[in-house]
């Protein structure tokens, strides 16, 4: 039973499978993926889903985890539950504390009541830190509703004394600061109103649950406008379940983008008859460039929900270089913020994203409607996207001798500082053998973040199919994806090793 899962990244945990399966399910799902099935989109030509168009142009979104867990913050009864370093997330309290259902809605339930919360102000900080849509969990695995629902009383309006439509409120708000708007919805597991395993029985039948769901997406597509994404998480194995769920989105909202979490990762990518997107497991940036449609969910710290003791923040940097090598490997970034029960935003997530933003209004353009890298390897200074004739260098670790890639064919017409209003241009050397492309800088790295430099071809960028090159940048699953890392003694690697057959 899936349900009793102690953590997951997006599928159910297969603790209860024997390996030698899970391999074989992890190299089914591979090799479907390798054959780019017609589900998993292509990130290049009319394939005639103009509903994806905003969402590749978007890149980066951000993520909402808010529910009653959020009143806990990770503790139960003077323990603490919280953390993600190889237990749950705070918002998997319910599961991790084994904690009865009737005694989490009483417990929790009344005390929902955060009158801080402002739609406006979250959407505006979105707005500002250069977001471009928002999804907020609608219902989370605890069962309860965030919005106003006829299928169950578990939910803000009937069982808290908040009584307002957080669903509605953010839509509207969203509508009207002009981001998309879009919501999280745990179809699978729901540990009050389904059974979430032996001994703890849900409120309904199998049946009767199936029909809740329904119901509910029924309400989140009639009831708010443009539903933009409908982010399904942790599917289950039944296809036929999961199809009619899907079928259910396109015929309401035919122009919402569907998380491929709809189904489980067991389900081989050619059967993922209504996934939009391939959703990475949590935190991760993926071993090379993704060549079909594909996001990263990622945390400010390490829970997704509230969490009273978590101070494993990512710095700005952190963030900003994720933002950037996920880009560069064609991935959208949703990145999460988990409000306190107050209903507020915390001031470690607003000053990252306002910070992020800032960069954001000068270095967007090397992030929004961008193509993963034009070449299949990164740089160990950092790495590249793309944009019609132009590639933007994003450069994390500065090398005053000079910024240097390999495999474009020519020599740009212009290099400069994104961030420079003047576009000063920088020199530019190019090396016919191996096709070296040198950039030369000033000593000192203008923006230690990532300082993006764009680099303008005269015509449309050729690659060389010959060049060589590795993948420097990486997370671990160890850390639970949390941390980016460089391979070791990358800076050590010169270019010229890569290209010296070709001279
Ligand atoms: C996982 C967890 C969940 C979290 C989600 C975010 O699937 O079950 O708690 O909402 O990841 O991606």
């Amino acid at each position: 039973m899936a349900g009793t899962d102690p953590v997951n990244d997006g599928g159910p945990t297969i603790t209860n499978q024997k390996t030698n399966m899970k391999m074989k399910n992890i190299l089914m799902s591979l090799a479907a993926l390798a054959l780019m099935s017609p589900v998993a989109r292509s990130q290049s030509g009319d394939t005639g889903d103009h509903h994806m168009d905003w969402w590749r142009e978007a890149r980066y979104g951000m993520f909402i985890h808010w529910g009653l867990y959020s009143i806990a913050g990770g503790e139960w009864k003077g323990k603490d539950y919280g953390k993600e370093q190889g237990g749950a997330s705070a918002e998997w309290l319910m599961n991790s504390a084994k904690i009865p259902k009737e005694e989490y809605r009483a417990t929790l339930a009344p005390k929902f009541n955060p009158t801080g919360f402002d739609a406006a102000k979250w959407v505006s900080v979105a707005k500002e830190a250069g977001m471009k849509y928002v999804v907020i969990t609608s219902k989370h695995h605890d069962g309860f509703c965030l919005f106003d629902t006829d299928a169950t009383d578990y939910n803000v309006m009937d069982a808290t004394p908040f009584k307002r439509d957080i669903i509605k409120e953010l839509s509207e708000e969203c509508a009207k600061q002009g981001l998309k708007f879009g919501v999280y919805y745990s179809q699978f597991k729901d540990w009050y109103h389904r059974s979430r395993g032996k001994g703890f029985p849900g409120t309904l039948s199998n049946e009767e649950y199936l029909e809740l769901v329904q119901k509910n997406l029924d309400e989140l597509l009639t009831n708010y406008g443009e539903m933009a994404v409908l982010w399904f998480d942790v599917g289950g194995n039944n296809v036929i379940e999961a199809d009619a769920q899907g079928a259910r989105v396109r015929e309401m909202q035919p122009n919402a983008v569907i998380c491929s979490r709809l189904y489980s990762r067991r389900v081989p990518v050619d059967q993922q008859k209504y996934a939009d997107f391939n959703s990475l497991p949590d935190r991760m940036l993926p071993a090379k460039r993704m060549t079909v449609d594909s996001e990263t969910c990622m945390t400010m710290r390490h829970n997704w929900g509230y969490d009273r003791t978590d101070d494993a923040w990512k710095s700005e940097k952190d963030i900003v270089e994720f933002l950037a090598l996920c880009a560069a490997r064609g991935v959208n970034l949703l990145l999460n913020v988990g409000p306190t029960p107050e209903g507020t935003l915390l001031p470690e997530e607003t000053e990252r994203l306002h910070a992020v933003g800032k960069w954001m209004a000068v270095n967007g353009e090397s992030i929004y409607g961008t193509h993963y890298s034009p070449v299949d390897y990164d740089f160990w200074w950092g790495a590249m996207t793309q944009k019609d004739q132009t590639v933007f260098l994003h450069v994390l670790e500065w090398k005053k001798d000079g910024i240097e890639f390999n495999g474009i064919v020519g020599k740009p017409v212009k290099a400069y500082f994104l961030a420079d209003p003047n576009k000063e241009p920088l020199p530019v050397s190019y090396d016919a053998a191996g096709h070296v492309t040198t950039v030369k800088v000033p000593e000192n790295a203008p923006d230690e973040r990532d300082t993006v430099i764009a680099v303008e071809y005269a015509g449309p960028i050729t690659t060389d199919p010959q060049a060589k090159g590795k993948y420097h940048w990486y997370t671990t699953r160890s850390k639970r994806h949390t941390e980016i890392r460089k391979r070791k003694g990358a800076g050590e690697q010169i270019l010229q090793e890569a290209v010296k057959e070709a001279r």
